[in-house]
Formats: C-alpha cells, sequence, structure tokens
C-alpha cells in the first residue's frame, strides 16, 4: 500500500467560532455530507450541550459524548477529512488553543448578523501566528445580517487578512435567493422554486439573457466589483494563511456547504511537516511513525484514574500494537489501546496516516507535548504556551497536606490542565487559566486525585506580559495594578490590572520591553 497515497487523501482542521456562529451545525452538516452520520442531532446536541458550569463534571461523565466529539473522520470525494472540535462556552480553556496545534488548516465560521466575535479573533490570532491557512464560512444568509462586503471589510481590518469570496450571496434573510459560485461561474438557488426563474446554464457573461429581480441585480453588481477591485487570487498566500478563502451560506439549511466542501479539499493543505528541537523537520511522508500528544482528556470518574491522551499522527504510518518510543524518557511501550473517533461512536484503531488522530489509553505516563516515536530518534519542539486571562490565588485547605498540594500542582502543571505562577516574594501560589472551567478541573482532579482540598481565591482577569529585559526592572514598578509575579521557570511577569494600567506603566518606563506568548 502507498503511504504517500493515504497521507495525500489527509485534510485535518479545526472550526474556529463564537458560541452560537453554527460550527455544530456546520460539524454535522459536514458529516451528513460525507455519510458519517444518518441524521442531524448526532454532534453533541446543543440543549444537552448548555449546562451550568458547576454542572460540568457530572455533565461530563454522563456524556462520554465530549470525547467521541472531540475528533471526527469522515470521507468526501476520495478525501479523507479529520475535523478536531474546539471547546467553546464554559469549556473554553487551554486544550482550546492547543487543538490548533494538531491542525493543518481552520475554518472560521462567522454568523453573518455579528461579523467578527472575540472568541473567533482570539483562535483566529493563534491561527495566523502559526500560519495556519483559514478557510471562511459566512453562515445564516437566511437570516437578516450584514451586507457581505461590510463581513469582508471588517474580516479584512480586523484580522488583517486579505478575503477572497469563492462565493457571493443574492440576497439575504427572506429575499436570500442563493449563490453564485465564483469557481464555476454558476447560481445554485436557495429554493428550488428559483430555479423556475434562472437559467441553469446562466453564464456570467451572458447576463442580458436574464430576468432578475432587484437581488439578482444587486448580487451580480458586488459580484463584478467583487471581480474587478478585489484581492486576487493566491494559492500561495491561502496555503500561508495570509489570504482566506470566503464562502456563504446557510448551515442550518444545508445551504453553501458542498461549494464549501468542494473547494476547501482543493486548497487545503495535506498534512504539513512538524518540526523538532533539533531544529529540522520530520515530513508526513517519512516512513517511521512519530506524533505528539496536545491534548490529555483526564477521566473524571475517580474509580477509574486511565485518561485518553490525543495524539496527531506527524509521519508514517501507525499500527495497532506497534512498539513506540517516548522521547522524553526513552521508555518502550506497546500501543495496543488506541481509538479513533466516529461522530457518534469510538473504535479501536487498528491503523492511521500521518494527519490522523489518535487516542491512547493512559495511565499517567504522557504529558502535553511529548513524542512517540518508531525508528530512529525524533523529538518535536515544545509546544506553545498560551497568555492566560484568568488567575487565581490557591492554598491547601488542611497546613499539613503540603505535600500532596504541591505534587497535584506540579504533575496538573506538567499535564498542561493549568498554568502556576507565584508571588514576588512569598511564594504564594497563583494559577493562570485561559478559561474559568480550568480552575474547576484544578480543584476537582486536586480533590480526587490528590486527596487535596483546596481554597481557592479568584485574582480576576489581567493582562499577563513577560519581560525582555528583566534585569531593568526595579522595586519601584511593582505595584497592585502592575503586580509583578514568577512563572513557574522563575521568569518575572507583570499582571497588569487592564489596558489602560499597561498603557501607562509603558509610558511610564518605556526603557522596560514587554511581550506575551501566543
Ligand atoms: P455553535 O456550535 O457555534 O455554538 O452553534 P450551533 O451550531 O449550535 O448553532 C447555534 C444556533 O444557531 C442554533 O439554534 C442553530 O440552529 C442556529 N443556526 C446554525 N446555523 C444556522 C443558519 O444557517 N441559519 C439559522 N437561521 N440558524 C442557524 P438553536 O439550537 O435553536 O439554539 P438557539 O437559537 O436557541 O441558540
Amino acid at each position: 500500500m502507498d503511504l504517500t497515497h493515504e497521507i495525500e487523501k489527509r485534510k485535518t482542521f479545526a472550526i474556529i467560532s463564537h458560541p452560537d456562529a453554527g460550527k455544530t451545525t456546520l460539524t454535522e452538516k459536514l458529516l451528513l455530507f460525507g455519510g458519517a452520520i444518518r441524521q442531524a442531532g448526532t454532534v453533541k446536541g446543543k440543549k444537552s450541550g448548555k449546562f451550568a458550569t458547576s454542572d460540568w463534571m457530572k455533565v461530563e461523565q454522563e456524556r462520554g459524548i465530549s470525547v467521541t466529539s472531540s475528533v471526527m473522520q469522515f470521507d468526501f470525494d476520495g478525501y479523507k477529512i479529520n475535523i478536531l472540535d474546539t471547546p467553546g462556552h464554559e469549556d473554553f480553556s487551554e486544550d482550546t488553543y492547543r487543538t490548533l496545534l494538531a491542525v493543518d488548516s481552520a475554518v472560521m465560521v462567522i454568523d453573518a448578523a455579528k461579523g467578527i466575535e472575540p472568541q473567533t479573533l482570539k483562535l483566529f490570532k493563534v491561527c495566523r501566528m502559526r500560519g495556519i491557512p483559514i478557510f471562511t464560512f459566512i453562515n445564516k444568509l437566511d437570516r437578516m445580517g450584514k451586507e457581505p462586503f461590510e463581513l469582508l471589510e471588517e474580516i479584512e481590518s480586523t484580522l488583517e487578512i486579505e478575503t477572497y469570496p469563492m462565493t457571493w450571496p443574492i440576497g439575504m434573510g427572506q429575499s436570500f435567493f442563493g449563490i453564485i459560485n465564483r469557481k464555476d461561474r454558476t447560481i445554485n438557488p436557495y429554493r428550488e422554486a428559483d430555479k423556475l426563474t434562472l437559467d441553469d446554464d446562466y453564464e456570467l457573461e451572458e447576463d442580458h439573457a436574464i430576468q432578475a429581480d432587484e437581488a439578482f441585480q444587486t448580487a451580480i453588481e458586488e459580484f463584478m466589483l467583487v471581480e474587478e477591485a478585489g484581492d486576487a487570487f493566491d494559492r500561495e498566500k491561502i496555503s500561508k494563511g495570509d489570504l482566506t478563502p470566503v464562502f456563504f451560506g446557510s448551515a442550518l439549511s444545508t445551504f453553501g456547504i458542498e461549494e464549501f466542501l468542494d473547494t476547501y479539499v482543493d486548497y487545503a493543505p495535506m498534512p504539513t511537516p512538524r518540526k523538532t528541537k533539533a531544529e529540522t523537520e520530520v515530513a508526513p511522508t517519512n516512513e517511521n511513525f512519530s506524533g505528539f500528544i496536545f491534548k490529555i482528556q483526564a477521566n473524571m470518574d475517580p474509580r477509574h484514574r486511565d485518561r485518553l491522551a490525543f495524539l496527531r499522527v506527524v509521519s508514517g504510518k501507525f499500527t495497532r500494537g506497534m512498539e513506540v518510543t517516548l522521547a522524553r524518557t526513552g521508555r518502550k511501550s506497546k500501543l495496543n489501546r488506541a481509538t479513533m473517533f466516529m461522530a457518534d461512536d469510538t473504535e479501536t484503531v487498528n491503523e492511521a496516516f500521518a494527519g490522523d488522530i489518535i487516542g491512547l489509553y493512559d495511565t499517567g505516563n504522557f504529558q502535553i507535548g511529548d513524542t512517540l516515536y518508531h525508528g530512529s530518534k525524533v523529538e518535536f519542539e515544545e509546544l506553545p504556551r498560551f497568555t492566560p486571562e484568568l488567575f487565581m490565588k490557591v492554598s491547601a485547605k488542611n497546613v499539613l497536606k503540603q505535600k500532596h498540594f504541591y505534587k497535584g500542582i506540579e504533575q496538573l502543571v506538567q499535564e498542561g490542565a493549568i498554568q502556576y505562577y507565584k508571588t514576588m516574594h512569598t511564594n504564594q501560589p497563583i494559577l493562570g487559566a485561559v478559561g474559568q472551567l480550568q480552575f474547576e478541573v484544578f480543584e476537582h482532579r486536586m480533590k480526587n486525585e490528590y486527596n487535596t482540598d483546596v481554597i481557592m481565591e479568584p485574582v480576576g482577569k489581567k493582562i499577563a506580559r513577560w519581560i525582555e529585559n528583566e534585569e531593568a526592572i526595579t522595586d519601584a514598578m511593582n505595584s497592585a495594578r502592575a503586580n509583578l509575579v514568577l512563572d513557574r521557570y522563575d521568569n518575572q511577569v507583570f499582571l497588569f490590572e487592564n489596558e489602560f494600567a499597561m498603557r501607562w506603566f509603558s509610558e511610564k518606563y518605556p526603557e522596560i520591553k514587554l511581550y506575551n506568548l501566543l
């Protein structure tokens, strides 16, 4: 069997969006197209997906579904497509960001009425910094929303990326009539009845031939403008994430999805190489199996300590039972229990190829960022750290349990569940996170796995900035509004009260060079 052929068939992406933009609906429709599910509603039901944060543990236990819906594979047009879920809502955590490290492209779903929203922006920035190609799906055209030009303008100015509309909408809301497909220059009518007003073989050059209403006229004029004045198509720019192909549609009505998929499989990259610590690259077609762990899902049931580690296959082929080495420790083990994820099921995986994601059952051997390989040694570069936004002081309720307390923190920090900081002189532990959920998971796991009750005291939302020239810091710079703390590597970090405090600081101390992580 031809390894290269298998790998070229693979497309691995994540959907980035703000809650409610339509990520779940789009995922479902993509799976329907691929024949992976038979009916909508199989992917995490919206209603069951909405829950209060405090219910999280219970829900997590009940819905094994959060594991199954983390990665889904389906076939389309000869391709094997892997969709990775980027948890949002109350589930938002560093895992959400790290998922983006395991994909080769991203699909950005935007609600046409809302435009760019905060969570989309955050995830987009990570894609941009990693040079991940981005495809944009503007959703909910069946409702009234912003004008298409306004949306493109918003994407271009807010996200600093060029846009290339692949489809163009004809009207919206009640008078949404369809989309113009730029690639093959056809019109796809929204309703069956609209077909009657259209000539199926309609060519743009023959626009006198059509008796269209106002919506068609406007759309065609706009479309011409896009053709004349819009950004030029540039495959190279797409692959670097400098230009995003844009699609309009309605996920709910399964409209515009096929146009999207057709183009997506054409332009989305096949599995890309990954950098190693030795500053070399491992190509996906390298015969030797290798991969890295980007997410560890702890089992919330205290009777079952096993965890599921998600591994992105970087090169070669995985086969069940194969012997691999964990680069960090040099330890060898056989991978007998690996799963792959289908829409409504997990199944034992017998083989997987570069680009695929497999789940490995783990009893505590793996950490986030770990490399597994077969054959000659490789170790992938460290996964980037993300700038936390929320902080919490933490201490052990029972002072006699300090040892357990620090052991628990150390392991959870290593695992990537939470970030560790401490106050400058008193060494009081402070936890950092990108989402509230991380604190709750921390508290729960400290109690269940390390038998330690903790006291958590919110420090609140802060802007964290690292310092290029630490030697220039003086005691006078440390204040309540610009609080100096240490990270787990003993680097100094300022926690600013807000944007204003940060600007004020930078003006007062221009010699201090601040930076943030991804
Ligand atoms: P998410 O995963 O990004 O959070 O979004 P999800 O797909 O769950 O969609 C959010 C809501 O938007 C859902 O409504 C869904 O039916 C609706 N929606 C998704 N795509 C479209 C579309 O193309 N057109 C229209 N009109 N609606 C769309 P819901 O389940 O009824 O919840 P809600 O409306 O009560 O929030």
